[in-house]
């Protein structure tokens, strides 16, 4: 892809970039769609009292949203959010499904008059370089050139390099949205220290070292997915009230913790997912999120396993707490 210097911003990292974005786009009551499980959109469309338009996606798309499940809602919307590799799913988009969102922002475009705002799309590919296996990264720039005028790409250092504290992200976009997300950012002073800029730029440039960083960066993540994706498969052949999504991408596992309704004996029934995480920190000693905390139905039982902090050796372990936790209960 060609960007010319004006429509490349640099910050902070990503969310600097992102509420800048919502706040460079958004005003009070426009519509945005975004779908749950995701990050932190509803909190940015509430920040900037947008109107929500939440699709909850499922399991049988891999959490991701589809065309159909958009199309209703975006001849008013003026924001659509997406981002893949998602999180808290580490699941991605297809290709197919990806041209044809994108071939439904295009004629929406053409049909808004000149004085009618334009529906933007939000590209957060953060994590797009941690990619498995087969599956590929795909973006509506490179899949459709025209989408280039409408789309914001928010990108950045913090997930590839394991580097959330060395703060420098960038957005690639047009250039109008850009010079005001410019703007709103000098104004919150979210600029990027120039040192970590200078060091992330020479960085950058050193190509061999950084697909030698990556290639066992990638090659440990997915050791330690798979062989948790294993594990609860396992489980799952042994009766237990547990799946999960085969990993594709970034640090996350998508599981699923079917419990709620079961007990302890002489115990209360855990009776929502909040308890279920409790009981799982407890018993087993695993903190997994539940999707509700990225705006998904509180009753959902599908929860995001990180591998961020998992040590290898500590697997073995984990799984047979988890297995011991999830025997005690009826
Ligand atoms: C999908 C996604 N986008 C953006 C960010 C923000 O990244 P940064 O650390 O660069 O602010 C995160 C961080 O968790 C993220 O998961």
């Amino acid at each position: 892809m060609n960007y010319d210097v004006r429509e490349i911003l640099i910050a902070a990292g990503g969310r600097p970039l992102i509420y800048a974005l919502y706040r460079a786009i958004v005003d009070k009551d426009d519509k945005v769609i975004y779908s749950v499980p995701s990050w932190n959109n509803n909190h940015y469309v509430h920040f900037v009292e947008g109107n929500h338009v939440v699709l909850e996606t499922t399991a049988e798309n891999n959490f991701m949203p589809t065309a159909e499940d958009i199309n209703p809602h975006i001849h008013d919307a003026v924001l659509i959010a997406l981002c893949s590799p998602l999180n808290p799913t580490g699941t991605v988009f297809k290709r197919e499904e990806l041209e044809k969102i994108c071939d439904m922002i295009l004629p929406e475009n053409m049909r808004r008059s000149d004085d009618e705002k334009k529906l933007y799309l939000m590209y957060d590919q953060m994590y797009w370089t941690l990619t498995f296996g087969k599956t590929k990264h795909y973006n509506p720039v490179s899949l459709r050139p025209e989408m280039k005028q409408y789309t914001i790409f928010i990108d950045g250092i913090s997930k590839t390099f394991a580097s959330t504290g060395v703060r420098v992200g960038w957005a690639l976009g047009p250039e109008n949205v850009l010079a005001k997300m410019k703007a709103i950012n000098s104004h919150i002073g979210a600029w990027s220290p120039m040192a970590e800029q200078h060091a992330t730029a020479n960085f950058l440039l050193q190509k061999n070292i950084i697909d030698g960083y990556l290639s066992n960066f990638k090659m440990e993540l997915e050791e330690r997915l798979e062989r948790i994706y294993e594990g609860f498969q396992l489980l799952k052949k042994e009766g237990f009230s547990v799946d999960a999504c085969a990993p594709q991408a970034a640090i996350y596992l998508t599981i699923q913790l079917n419990l709620v309704g079961k007990k302890i004996e002489n115990n209360p029934v855990l009776s929502s997912q909040s308890e279920v995480t409790s009981y799982i920190l407890n018993e087993a000693k695993l903190a997994v999120v539940p999707f509700y905390a990225f705006g998904a139905s509180k009753d959902s039982n599908w929860y995001r396993l990180s591998v961020g902090t998992c040590k290898k050796e500590e697997i073995p372990d984990m799984l047979a707490k988890l297995k011991s936790a999830l025997s005690k209960l009826t």
